[in-house]
């Protein structure tokens, strides 16, 4: 390897110039084998820092001269609560319109039956006869055979017993469709493979 001297009056390191690679070596920088380089920075790597800066200087002076309201935080929380106010004023205008009463029309029936056929059929069947959960044909019930008694179940689950908790996956017009369907239509029927009996007999 052949090297030459660059000996730079104004620059205080002095270095060397590897003729094979134009590595800049900076001489006595060099320690178990490892030689320090003073390289350029590359291009791209310039850049990334002066934009960086020139993003700073904008995000500052949105911040403290303009006061934009994307940046601000105050104004985000104020905006958040706002929103988050709205919500509830929806949410309480919707519970207060909605009725817990037995649907008995045919639309809301066949809507229930889609609930059922898709997600409750998978473990209390297609016709409700039982599987994992119980029959719900018979009038055998653990939780109690009224309109009020169903819809607890569903909205809360019974988690322990397997029962899943349908609060936050069916809107509240969808369980009481679902739980009309139940007690509208499939108790009383006649279902292929029924499951014994489970809970208590409700006249
Ligand atoms: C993962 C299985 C599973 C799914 C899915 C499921 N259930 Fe259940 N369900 C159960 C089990 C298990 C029980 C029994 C709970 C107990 O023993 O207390 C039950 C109980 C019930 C009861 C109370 C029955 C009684 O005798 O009091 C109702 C009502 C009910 N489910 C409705 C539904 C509806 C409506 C759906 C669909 C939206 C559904 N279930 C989906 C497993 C399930």
């Amino acid at each position: 390897m052949t090297t030459e001297n660059h000996n730079n009056n104004t620059e205080k390191d002095t270095y060397e110039i590897d003729t094979l690679t134009n590595d800049k070596l900076i001489s006595e920088h060099s320690y178990d084998g490892i030689q320090e380089l003073n390289n350029d920075m590359p291009t791209w790597w310039k850049w990334l820092f002066i934009l960086s800066i020139v993003f700073a200087i904008v995000y500052l002076v949105r911040l403290w001269v303009f006061r934009a309201d994307d940046l601000m935080q105050s104004k985000e929380f104020q905006s958040e609560m706002a929103a988050a106010d709205l919500r509830k004023s929806e949410k309480d205008a919707g519970s207060a319109a909605f009725e817990l009463m037995l649907l008995e029309d045919g639309a809301s029936l066949a809507k229930g039956k889609e609930t059922w056929d898709k997600i409750c059929a998978v473990c209390h069947l297609i016709d409700g006869g039982g599987l994992v959960g119980p029959n719900m044909t018979d009038n055998y019930w653990i939780h109690g055979n009224k309109l009020e008694d169903l819809w607890r179940v569903v909205e809360e689950g019974v988690l322990e017993k397997g029962m899943i908790a349908y609060k936050d996956q069916l809107s509240q017009q969808q369980r009481l469709e679902v739980v009309s369907y139940i007690l509208v239509d499939l108790v009383g029927s006649t279902p292929a493979n029924p499951k014994e009996p489970q809970g208590e007999l409700y006249e």
